[in-house]
């Protein structure tokens, strides 16, 4: 069901100084920094040949990764994201199998504009899975 690995997200807690790791030691390209007010997320991107690296940092007061940073103040590895064709259908076949879907179930339009959901990490060995249709 699932297909390519679409990103690997870190959050991190200075954006502008994870962005020139990647750029200038690790020698990757890097986007310049998006606010995405409505993820409650700063993002930058970091395009390997084959996937990205997703690098988050908190925006606003009820940002969803503000917790993760103050339990991990050096930053982390937060999300991995699979692709998957069918968002309705995969999360049709994951609660019949007993998995959590976070959020109320219902996908929503993640940063890059496509449909995604998030799956509880208890259920899928301590990581936290998004899925995003494409
Ligand atoms: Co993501």
């Amino acid at each position: 069901m699932i297909g390519r690995l679409n990103h690997v997200a870190l959050v991190v807690p200075d954006l502008n100084a994870a962005a020139a790791l990647y750029k200038e030691t690790l020698g990757a390209e890097v986007s310049d920094a998006c606010a995405m007010p409505d993820h409650g997320v700063t993002t930058v991107f970091v395009e390997l040949p084959n996937t990205k690296i997703e690098l988050l940092h908190p925006l606003g007061d009820d940002s969803p990764v503000a917790g993760f940073l103050a339990k991990n103040p050096a930053g982390g590895m937060h999300h991995v994201c699979y692709e998957v064709e069918d968002i309705t259908a995969a999360r049709d076949r994951l609660r019949a199998s007993g998995a959590r879907v976070l959020g109320g179930a219902e996908p929503r339009i993640g940063a890059h504009g496509k449909p995604v959901l998030f799956l509880h990490p208890k259920d899928f060995c301590g990581t936290l899975i998004e899925l995003e249709q494409v």
